[in-house]
């Protein structure tokens, strides 16, 4: 490696996990912002390493990358205890990315920074802003409808990503970024920064500098984690408009920490937390705006009466002098809690005899009048079948059909995938119509909208409710009631269950059986039963 005694020797030895792959568009800078990384790790007094793991790229892998969450969070985990490493910096972004580095070095408990990939450019399209995501769907829909040409669909393609960088809507990657800045992990307002501003190359040059203080400080994640930070996060999250997914890697990560957290604690929370950001696809802005208008440490100081700001973070600072200086400079992106975007319930958690467990909805980006509904049920049992019957023109639907997608849970699908927000059938879409009622046990991209009731716990693969519901059964939704039901008596679904029975996992061996064998239902979060806890692993011997 070239290196001499002297540039090692009584130093600390820090790990760069590096996400970077040719295969994840969003991490395609993150090679060199290991070097600005490594400059400052040098410049601290430190050793810096840069360790690959696996990306979980959401564009390109299959079936989900929800499947591999926890494959990279035992990498990650086992990278930094079998080598000699003293302290690390994370380089992710891209949707699972974040949780899954993060339950790995929370698990490690080594000094730790999230230096994240930060959000592209905003999109543009003839003039007019796009947002990842969120303006797929929108135009895929059109597209679909006939109302745009293809001709017009190419030019939203070339034009939806302009740079390097995670989806600039609060879609999954924002929202897990800033919960992550948050809970203290990051630089203030080092997740708001686009990928290809300077200021990017800059705040990664600052995470090595820090990281090696925190070395020497023994500053470590088992110290700034505690029920206050995590619930400083959630209550982000809610201000954000942020991504259902936060709801389950949440959990996911507070159980790295020993820390019991629930889906209650998401309810209570959104009760009383505004939504202060007025980003897509809750709000209007993108994330290019809302870092020219103050960035995430800006929308905290607005957030501050509903934050512990005793909280300490890697600066080795509280959460309170973090954003002391903290200022809003565009009222309209970043509102205060006089002028909210959303008074409260920027995510509604659901129960009834169809969720008995629960399920989540993000209320504001429904439309209305779907809150409260009640309607036929079109039921799916494989994404295959979905897409096979949905643009079927006998498919028996009006807009106030309920379309119901099954086996696509954690077991079921597997891994969970984004394919909670299923298409409106086209020739609903013809009539005008752009928005249903959908439920499944599937997520959904936080980029997208619609009035989508998603995690239905326990899933329909292991016999949740979901699986005993018949074509035609009405559904019902009542958001301001918290509830999710069928109009279906408890002894007909006594029935119903004596007849189900258990489909088979496909998987023999490998990956996948590990997975089935041992992963948790959505409201648990989808950890593997093994990995979560605080039991100390012993030290790996070195002879
Ligand atoms: Fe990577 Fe959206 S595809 S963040």
């Amino acid at each position: 490696m070239g290196c001499v005694h002297a540039d090692y020797e009584g130093k600390p030895v820090i790990g760069i996990i590096n996400t970077w792959s040719d295969m994840n568009p969003c991490h395609s800078h993150l090679r060199e912002r290991a070097e600005d990384v490594k400059r400052g790790v040098w410049q601290a007094g430190g050793f810096p390493v840069e360790m690959p793991a696996m990306t979980l790229g959401e564009t390109f892998q299959k079936p989900t990358t929800m499947l591999y969450r926890n494959f990279l969070a035992m990498e990650t985990e086992e990278l930094l205890r079998s080598y000699p490493i003293d302290g690390c910096v994370l380089l992710g972004g891209c949707d699972k990315t974040t949780p899954a580095l993060l339950m790995g070095a929370i698990s490690m408990n080594v000094p730790t920074i999230y230096a994240s990939a930060g959000p592209m450019l905003r999109g543009n399209w003839r003039g007019q802003l796009l947002g990842s995501g969120a303006d797929v769907m929108k135009y895929w829909a059109e597209r679909r409808a006939g109302t745009i040409d293809q001709r017009a669909w190419a030019e939203i393609e070339e034009g939806i990503a302009r740079s390097a960088g995670t989806c600039m809507t609060m879609g999954t990657a924002s929202t897990m970024t800033s919960a992550a800045e948050a809970l203290g992990f990051t630089l203030p307002g080092a997740t708001s920064i686009p990928a290809v501003d300077a200021n990017h190359a800059k705040m990664a040059n600052l995470s090595g500098r820090r990281i090696v203080e925190m070395v020497w400080e023994d500053l470590k994640p088992s110290d700034i984690l505690n029920e206050a930070s995590f619930k400083n996060a959630i209550a982000t999250v809610l201000a954000l408009g942020g991504s259902t997914n936060a709801v389950i890697h949440m959990i996911a990560l507070a159980g790295r920490a020993g820390i019991k957290l629930t889906i209650d604690d998401f309810d209570s929370l959104s009760k009383i937390t505004p939504v202060l950001a007025n980003v897509r696809p809750t709000g209007r802005y993108l994330m290019e705006d809302f870092y020219y208008a103050g960035g995430l440490s800006a929308l905290l100081k607005m957030l501050s009466p509903h934050l512990d700001l005793s909280c300490v973070t890697v600066t080795g600072k509280t959460v309170g002098e973090n954003i002391n200086n903290a200022e809003v400079h565009n009222a309209d992106v970043i509102r205060n809690i006089e002028n909210p975007l959303f008074p409260s319930g920027g995510l509604v958690i659901l129960r009834g005899n169809l969720a008995p467990n629960g399920a989540v909805i993000k209320a504001p980006a429904a439309e209305p009048r779907l809150l409260k509904h009640g309607g036929p049920a079109i039921i799916f049992d494989s994404y295959d079948e979905m897409n096979k019957r949905i643009d079927a023109p006998d498919l028996k639907a009006d807009e106030n059909s309920v379309l119901v997608l099954r086996n696509a849970g954690p077991k079921g699908a597997p891994g969970m995938p984004e394919w909670g927000n299923l298409p409106i059938p086209q020739k609903l879409l013809k009539a005008g119509v752009r928005d249903m009622l959908r439920i499944s046990d599937a997520r959904m991209s936080g980029t997208n909208y619609g009035a989508c009731v998603l995690h239905v716990s326990p899933e329909s693969f292991v016999g949740g409710p979901l699986a005993l519901l018949r074509e035609g059964d009405i559904v019902e939704l009542d958001v301001p009631r918290q509830q999710v039901n069928m109009q279906v008596s408890d002894e007909e679904i006594a029935r119903r269950r004596a007849s189900w029975r258990p489909k088979q996992d496909s998987y023999p061996r490998g990956y996948g059986k590990l997975y089935m064998q041992h992963i948790k239902q959505a409201d648990e979060g989808c950890d593997f039963d093994f990995l979560e806890g605080i039991s100390p692993i012993r030290e790996p011997e070195i002879h």
